[in-house]
């Protein structure tokens, strides 16, 4: 608790608590992880099932998002991400588990449970080049946004021809 005590009083001075304060609860973190997830454990990696490399225009995808680590967690909090996509549009399809917040997706308190999430991704019309960039922490639990394992992977999706 004094910890986070003292990260709340080091954040108010940094005047960040306002731009990101709701990143107090572990749900809707907006923003990058790393600003405040800096006391990193253990490594962590993201692996993705149902990604594309080529994206057929106006198609929507599902997506499984993991973060791995070796990280065990104490508590119910498992871990948490957040993901934004350069074009086209991410989609909540698990409402439980995960949320839009701002131009991301988040987990949801519930959804902190778990270390994968399932969302959509709808391709552009036009033929562009995308890029879906995920940031993600595997907790070890404690209520405290330090000793975590935290990630970050960018998945870049090409138009087919
Ligand atoms: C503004 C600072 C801040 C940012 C940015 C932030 N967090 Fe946190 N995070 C916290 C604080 C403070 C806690 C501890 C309080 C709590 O659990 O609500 C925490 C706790 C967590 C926990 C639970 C940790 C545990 O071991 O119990 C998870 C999971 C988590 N954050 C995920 C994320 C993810 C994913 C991101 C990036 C998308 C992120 N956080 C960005 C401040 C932040």
């Amino acid at each position: 608790m004094k910890l986070i005590f003292l990260f709340f009083l080091a954040l108010a001075a940094l005047g960040l608590a306002a731009t990101v304060g709701q990143s107090s609860t572990n749900s809707a973190p907006d923003g990058e992880c790393f600003v405040c997830h800096t006391d990193i454990a253990d490594t962590a990696d993201i692996k993705f099932t149902g990604m594309p490399k080529e994206y057929a225009p106006g198609k929507t995808y599902n997506i499984t998002l993991t973060v791995k680590s070796r990280l065990k967690s104490m508590s119910d909090v498992k871990g948490g991400f957040s993901a934004t996509a350069s074009a086209g549009e991410l989609i909540v399809t698990d409402q439980k588990n995960t949320q839009k917040s701002n131009s991301f997706l988040t987990h949801t308190i519930e959804g902190a449970k778990n270390r994968t999430w399932k969302f959509a991704w709808k391709s552009p019309k036009e033929k562009i080049p995308a890029e879906i960039s995920v940031m993600a922490v595997a907790s070890n639990g404690d209520f405290s946004p330090s000793g975590d394992a935290i990630t970050a992977e960018i998945a870049t999706i090409k138009p087919s021809k």
